[in-house]
């Protein structure tokens, strides 16, 4: 199985559009250390032909472009395309807004909890994506789901799971009826398997908190991309960026007590891998103490274009 890192940074990528902190004006003056990054997304195939993503970023054309796997086979069909699904881990606008990109009749399948499909279906913009072409299939969560779009069958299996979460910003009413924290499939994370040699990773590019059910899933994994938006969690305060925790915005941190490096620490994962990481982040910084921090504790921080097989 292939698996290729299509963009490494959080919503709104590195550096921000409208972002003048630290970070992302170091990014911007070439310092070293630093590299850009478009918003997350995985492409993940077996076959290295038929590739289905993990979440629809907003950078998808750049995306495209800089992977020639994913672009139409030369000498193909007019209209064709190596995508045959997308995956969705939530209604965020860095993971669902890529669809609109992928308009045009290309037929493929979108694969989410019911959720997050309702609120594709509720925003009449994705009725871009013609039912006919483009076929919106729930998972069943806690079950396998094998993958295809197209007609042709991916040789993957997605197993999708609730994780401690909550609905999309756009979707936030301030109230309890946001689900902070909640596990009621507005979040899900994905275990990805390859039918034919039974290898599997887990991607979970947003998750508020490794509670026990999600301990004992990915222990003793063999590869797990994981939710690196901050390392820690008032960081967004503390550089004047936004009054928000990472709490609040649903999303653990990097280091401390409760973050990911401890709660990760005793659950036997061979090999893991920050991704979604925000623009407050220090691990952005290749010569910061926060990277040396997550260097020695074995993680490690995807980058754009980065490859992985297993
Ligand atoms: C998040 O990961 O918290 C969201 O992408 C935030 C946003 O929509 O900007
Ligand atoms: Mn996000």
């Amino acid at each position: 199985m292939i698996i290729k890192v299509l963009g490494s940074a959080a919503g709104g990528g590195f550096p921000q559009w409208n972002c003048n902190g630290f970070h992302s004006s170091s990014v911007r003056a070439g310092v070293a250390g630093y590299k850009a990054r478009l918003q997350s997304s995985l492409a993940v195939s077996a076959d290295g032909v038929n590739w289905v993503l993990l979440n629809a970023s907003p950078d998808i054309r750049q995306q495209i472009n800089e992977t020639p796997q994913l672009q139409p086979a030369k000498g193909g069909p007019l209209r064709n395309s190596p995508i045959k699904a997308v995956v969705l881990t939530n209604a965020d606008v860095d993971h669902i807004t890529g669809l609109l990109s992928l308009r045009e009749g290309q037929p493929f399948s979108i694969y989410a909890a019911d959720r997050v499909l309702a609120t594709l279906k509720s925003n009449s913009i994705f009725n871009v994506l013609a039912q006919d072409k483009v076929s919106r299939i729930p998972f069943e969560l806690d079950k396998p789901t094998a993958l295809q779009g197209a007609g042709v069958d991916l040789g993957l299996t997605v197993e999708a799971f609730a994780v401690p979460g909550k609905v999309a910003l756009f979707l936030e009413k301030g109230d309890a009826s946001s689900n902070f924290g909640s596990r009621d499939g507005d979040t899900i994370g994905l275990k990805v398997t390859a039918n034919e040699t039974g290898k599997s990773f887990f991607y979970i590019p947003g998750v508020a908190e490794i509670d026990e059910p999600l301990a004992d899933k990915i222990r003793n994994s063999e590869l797990l991309f994981l939710d690196g938006t901050l390392f820690e969690d008032d960081e967004m305060l503390t550089q004047g960026l936004l009054n928000k925790t990472g709490k609040r915005m649903g999303h653990i941190s990097v280091s401390g007590p409760d973050g990911s490096i401890s709660a990760v620490r005793p659950l036997n994962v061979k090999r893991r891998i920050y991704i979604h990481i925000n623009n407050s982040n220090p691990i952005l910084d290749e010569n910061s103490e926060a990277r040396k921090v997550v260097d020695v504790s074995g993680w490690e921080v995807s980058f754009d274009g980065m490859e992985v097989r297993i």
